[in-house]
């Protein structure tokens, strides 16, 4: 705790998702994304946690869940993936061990068994020759094949919701899609929730059905992804759409960000009004001493004093 008390991520976000829907969280660094994420699985890192708010899982308040019940609803309720799918994985053990150990984790079956399973759940995951990949180790594996890994550990136990943490990030653009395919296939089989991470509004405006934008620790706009790139109203929102990388018709790559001015508030940093206000073209007195509250829209929430016609206004 510093002098000015305790430091907040995440200032308070209401994440409501429905089964069999795909939720895109998406923010510059430092939003807050990661840490919501965590939260959402019990995982906060040492020394942070929620000091207010409530996560419900199911109908069931998690807020107050143990390191013990954590541990069970983790993987069987609430599944993770991350980034780097390699720090996800033991590199002494094999892969048949890691899903055999995770499906073991949650119900009582013979190793056979769940070796069985294990070698299932990688062709589920369209990894070629499961026979094979069972034995391997990480190392022998590329970035893609081993989020695929990843992606059997974590739909072993059938979870209701799986989180992904910028699932794709680190891959290559052909690799990337190849994924998100394949957890949407999975959750049309499956029917489980996915909230995915992401700083591509415009991979989350494709593969997902609702969008959440995020901004210093709070939800700024949450809309059908359908419409976030045409009819956003949060200025948050129409500055990352702005500052979308465009492709260049000649290369076919994706140019620089162009980078929105200013930087997202610290932590450590109190915030009397919006949160934006200090990077806003349309900011007033009322922005800069007033926290906005969230205004119905067509088809979600914007919180902000102007939304209603700051689309003319921010553009
Ligand atoms: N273990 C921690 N202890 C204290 N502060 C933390 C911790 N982890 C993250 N933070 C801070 O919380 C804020 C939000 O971090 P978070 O990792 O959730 O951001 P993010 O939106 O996921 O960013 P990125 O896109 O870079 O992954 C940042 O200012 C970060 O420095
Ligand atoms: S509340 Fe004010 S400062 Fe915040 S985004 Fe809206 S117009 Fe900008
Ligand atoms: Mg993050």
């Amino acid at each position: 705790m510093g002098p000015l008390g305790p430091s907040e991520a995440v200032r308070g976000i209401d994440i409501e998702l429905y089964r069999g829907e795909t939720l895109g969280i998406v923010g510059e660094s430092g939003c807050g994304k990661s840490l919501t994420a965590l939260a959402l699985s019990g995982l906060l890192p040492d020394g942070v946690r929620i000091s207010r708010g409530q996560i419900s899982i199911l109908g069931e308040v998690a807020t107050e869940y143990d390191e013990a019940l954590w541990r069970r609803v983790r993987g069987r309720s609430v599944a993770l993936i991350f980034q780097d799918p390699m720090a996800m994985l033991n590199p002494v053990l094999t892969i048949g061990a890691q899903i055999c150990e995770a499906i073991q984790a949650h119900k009582t079956i013979r190793w056979s068994d769940a070796r069985r399973e294990a070698v299932s759940l990688l062709g589920r995951v369209r990894l070629p020759d499961p026979q094979r990949i069972v034995d391997c180790y990480p190392h022998q594996l590329s970035g893609g094949m081993a989020q695929r890994v990843a992606i059997a550990i974590a739909i072993a136990n059938r979870p209701d919701i799986l989180i992904a943490d910028e699932p794709t990030t680190a891959l290559d653009a052909t690799v990337q899609i190849e994924i998100l395919a394949l957890l949407k296939d999975i959750q049309r089989e499956t029917g489980m929730a996915i909230l995915i991470v992401s700083h591509d509004l415009e991979l989350i405006a494709r593969w997902a059905d609702r969008v959440l934008v995020m901004y210093a620790g709070k939800a700024v706009e949450v809309r059908s992804a359908r419409d976030i790139l045409t009819k956003a109203s949060h200025p948050y929102t129409l500055a990352l759409i702005a500052s979308r990388p465009r492709r260049r018709l000649n290369y076919g790559r994706r140019q620089r960000l162009e980078e929105i001015p200013g930087r997202v508030p610290l932590p450590s940093e109190r915030l009397s009004g919006c949160g934006f206000a200090e990077r806003c073209a349309v900011a007033d007195d009322e922005c800069k001493s007033n926290a906005p509250d969230g205004h119905q829209i067509e088809d979600g929430t914007v919180w902000c004093h102007h939304a209603i016609g700051c689309e003319a206004i921010a553009q």
